[in-house]
């Protein structure tokens, strides 16, 4: 595993939170959602106006009342009924559209994100845990849904709401309007004074979640390790120690914005009453007639709400921007090998592969291959080996471009790398590498993967000659037989005969073998190489083995050490030279000789 990991970006002054605002807007009302989203930003206006126009209403049925004029009082008061059945009708289909909207606009964030890692060069994720990774695609998405179901709807809502009620109030009786008002300074202060304390330990959250997921990962997956090294206490006292932070942190976020909630009640209780007695005294003197002064009590009173709402807005929306700026990152990383614009497809013509004075490394300033030359004819066999971290999978990411060599040339038919597209490279590139992944499906699948259009008739052939379908067939479902957890119920040299039965699915031009027989014994690896003899026919294969056996027959063996070429040659050639591979033949044999 890598030491020099680091983090994705350097730590940004979150100072963006307009930009990432709009961003997350994007998603719910941008390009090609403009008529919906502006359809259910009208239906809610409207709502709005019904409902804010109760109280007048009301206040006309008062004055229609104190004045025994009943005709007109029946007339307010089946307006203000039909008032509030528009109010329930308007808002409930707005709150539909947004909630669509809303679903939609997360499912197309964790899109683009997904799509993007998959898009991402290796690099990418040599940089940080996986654990990390997913929790940017679950805890953070989770923070912009609840933002995107949550906050557009009452923030729509909240602003029409507050911003009518004051037009109206205004117009109705300004000294009133001003005496409601007197409290929305102090409210406006609480939001001030709880967005700075509240806005960094939101960012700091979502950071420690995603180190806590990151911690929970490594412990799921290396359970094995924990188990038998008997560090399960250590394990769990970590995980106390980390979750303890994502509680303080939590705590400290939700608390500043706790405070919001009693302040807006206490506000608008106060608001409330300042309004009832500059209303009564102004009515007392005559300056205002009664049902003027309960539509604007009422009026006053719809504040309350959108006002709270408003404020608590506050906490989804910080919260969501700092969860927002993490799924970015992703969302705006790109991939550091790409084709070039000029790239044509890759014109295979045997599978000549040369790689002329390549320097490569994968962090800046650690230089792992010096100076490597080496040409493979077509259908030839190349051996590689040397020590362990020598750089003999390094080369082979090289050659499948999983990276960019930092200087020297590879080319494949006489094509540089660089001149063809990474897709048609890589259809004519087959692996089989050092840790065999297989994805949690049945067998068949996890073999038909390999190859679009591959038959299951193809797939037992495959297996038949990888030597694994004796095994299979012996499973209690066969072929149809689930793996959990990436083949944990395999044996190692199971999962490797599947990984090499699946090379064979996908019939490369080009094959490479990475230790991909180290984990059988030597009477089924020499069955699975007569396998692999007929596939190799005509291939270009490179086999990396440190059992010398395996390679020894090779048309010509790669010897590696410390990143550098430093023997090439057959298997008796190299025999007959004093070097590296005659001490690591004979260190093998030494037992036997
Ligand atoms: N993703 C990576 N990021 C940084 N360094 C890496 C990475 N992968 C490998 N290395 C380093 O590159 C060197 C060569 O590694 P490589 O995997 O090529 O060795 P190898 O010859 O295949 O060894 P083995 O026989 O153990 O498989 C090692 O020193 C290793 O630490
Ligand atoms: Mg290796």
């Amino acid at each position: 595993m890598s030491t020099t990991t680091t983090p994705l970006a350097p730590p940004k002054e979150p100072r963006d939170e307009g930009r990432m605002l709009g961003r997350l807007f994007g998603y719910i009302g941008g390009r090609g959602r403009r008529v919906k989203f502006w359809s259910a930003v009208g239906l809610r206006a409207i709502s709005v106006v019904a409902l804010t126009s109760v109280p007048a209403f009301t206040g006309a049925a008062v004055n229609a009342m104190r004045s025994g004029d009943s005709a007109a009082l029946h007339t307010w008061v089946i307006g203000a009924i039909v008032a509030v059945g528009a109010y329930a009708l308007f808002a409930g289909f707005a709150e539909f559209m947004m909630t669509r909207l809303a679903t939609n606009a997360t499912m197309n964030l964790q899109r683009d994100m997904f799509a993007t890692m998959q898009r991402l060069s290796l690099n990418f994720f040599d940089r940080q845990p996986v654990g990390q990774l997913m929790s940017r695609v679950t805890n953070d998405t989770e923070s912009v849904a609840t933002f995107n179901e949550n906050a557009v709807s009452q923030m729509m809502r909240g602003i029409f709401q507050v911003l009518l009620i004051v037009i109206l109030m205004s117009v109705t009786n300004w000294r009133l309007t001003l005496a409601a008002l007197s409290v929305v300074p102090v409210l406006l202060l609480v939001g001030a004074v709880v967005t700075r304390a509240a806005g960094p330990a939101y960012t700091r959250l979502q950071e420690q979640l995603g180190d806590l997921s990151g911690f929970q990962e490594e412990t799921i997956s290396g359970h094995r390790v924990l188990i038998s090294t008997r560090r399960q206490d250590w394990a769990v006292h970590q995980h106390d120690l980390q979750a303890g932070e994502v509680f303080t942190t939590a705590s400290k976020a939700t608390f500043t914005g706790l405070l919001q909630f009693p302040a807006t009640m206490a506000m608008t209780t106060i608001q409330m009453v300042v309004v009832l007695v500059v209303g009564g005294l102004l009515a007392a003197k005559g300056e205002a007639d009664v049902g003027g002064v309960i539509a604007f009590v009422g009026l006053a009173g719809l504040l309350a709400s959108p006002l709270s709402d408003l404020s608590n807005l506050a906490t989804t929306t910080l919260s969501a921007i700092a969860a927002g700026r993490r799924v970015f990152e992703i969302v705006d990383d790109r991939p550091t090998v790409v084709d070039d614009p000029a790239a044509q497809p890759l014109t295979f013509t045997g599978g000549k592969v040369e790689f002329r004075d390549v320097d490569f490394s994968y962090v800046p300033g650690r230089q792992i291959l010096r100076k490597n030359t080496f040409t493979a004819l077509p259908g030839q066999k190349i051996g590689i080996c040397g020590p362990t971290g020598a750089g003999k999978s390094t080369i082979i990411n090289i050659l499948t471009r999983y990276y960019d060599v930092d200087a020297g040339e590879v080319l494949v038919d006489d094509q540089p790398l660089t001149a063809v597209t990474i897709g048609s490279l890589r259809a004519n590139v087959g692996m089989v590498l050092q840790e065999a992944f297989l994805f949690s499906d049945t067998i068949m699948n996890n073999l038909r993967y390999a190859r679009e259009g591959a038959t299951e008739s193809d797939c037992i052939a495959a297996a038949k000659e990888a030597n694994a379908h004796e095994f299979i067939e012996a499973l209690p479902d066969g072929y149809d037989t689930m793996l959990v957890e990436r083949g944990a119920n395999l044996s190692q040299g199971q999962r490797q005969m599947l990984t090499i039965a699946r090379a064979m699915v996908a019939r490369p031009r080009i094959l490479i073998l990475d230790e991909a027989t180290s984990n059988v014994d030597t009477r089924t690896e020499k069955l699975i190489q007569e396998g692999l003899r007929r596939l190799m026919t005509g291939t270009t294969s490179f086999v990396i083995a440190h059992r010398l056996s395996t390679i020894s027959d090779a048309d010509s063996i790669l010897v590696v050490d410390q990143g550098t070429i430093v023997q090439q040659g057959t298997h008796d050639d190299l025999l007959t030279q004093d070097g590296l591979y005659r001490n690591l033949w004979f260190s093998q044999f030494k037992g036997k000789a």
